[in-house]
């Protein structure tokens, strides 16, 4: 299916989560589930484009993450630009524009000059857009926003009156992107670990048993159905 359609997520976020879990299982070190959670990021990603979805956003590393074993940090931001630069053609094929959200600045320069290279090489694609939460924290992203706006309440350029949550969604990292509509997170776990905690006030949820490096064409597609299920409200009332 490539046209949208009302019962298609627009913008899907997900929480990849249990790479060590998976790994742990088969007594392997951390870093091969990491390594296995990046075929299933490709996975995804096709699967994401034959249903339809435009957006794609994943939660790569969040800012928790940084008090993980320094040599399971290091293995994943090593790993980040070797995935960046094997797999970027195919979001050339795809068309797809990378994009980061976080406090990127606390990424290990090589990390970081990497991900710029990507997003810059695919900057001018509209059809599709992948979405890396890193370093990412929805709290931090709700600080770092209130001290934008703060700065412009300071010096004079917006007035604490015209405060509104649209200037809250404004100020926000990838402020043109719409709101997720569907939210999985795998590995059974029951809980957002501070991801998007503006934007995600009215997704849709959907939690998967699977942990990230099973989670393949089959579970994603459980996922889409469950989604084309639910009923959205809003806050408002269905007429049926
Ligand atoms: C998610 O898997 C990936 C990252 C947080 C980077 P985990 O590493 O959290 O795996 P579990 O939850 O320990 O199994
Ligand atoms: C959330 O998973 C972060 C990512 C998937 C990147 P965690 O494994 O860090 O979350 P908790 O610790 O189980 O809440
Ligand atoms: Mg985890």
């Amino acid at each position: 299916m490539s046209a949208q359609s009302a019962s298609i997520p627009r913008h899907i976020a997900v929480i990849m989560d249990g790479n060590g879990r998976w790994a742990k299982q088969r007594g392997l070190p951390r870093i091969k589930g990491h390594e296995a959670g990046a075929e299933s990021v490709k996975v995804l990603m096709k699967s994401a484009r034959e249903a339809g979805v435009e957006i794609v956003t994943l939660y790569a590393f969040s800012v928790e993450n940084w008090t993980r074993p320094q040599d399971e940090v290091s293995g994943l931001m090593n790993l980040l630009p070797r995935m960046l630069s094997k797999h970027e053609k195919i979001l050339h094929q795809n068309e797809t524009r990378l994009r980061a959200i976080g406090r990127l600045d606390q990424l290990p320069p090589k990390t970081r000059k990497e991900l710029d290279r990507v997003m810059a090489a695919t900057e001018h694609y509209t059809t599709r857009q992948l979405v890396l939460a890193l370093s990412y924290g929805g709290r931090a992203e709700i600080t770092d926003a209130m001290k934008s706006i703060a700065e412009k309440v300071k010096s004079g350029e917006l007035s604490p009156e015209d405060i509104e949550d649209q200037t809250i969604s404004d100020h926000l990292y990838a402020a043109d992107l719409p709101d997720p509509d569907l939210m999985i997170r795998t590995s059974g776990e029951h809980r957002l670990s501070n991801f998007l905690l503006w934007q995600l006030s009215y997704a849709e949820f959907y939690f998967a048993p699977e942990f990230w490096p099973d989670f393949r064409e089959e579970a994603f597609g459980k996922a889409l159905t469950e989604y084309g299920r639910r009923q959205r409200r809003f806050g408002g009332v269905n007429a049926c």
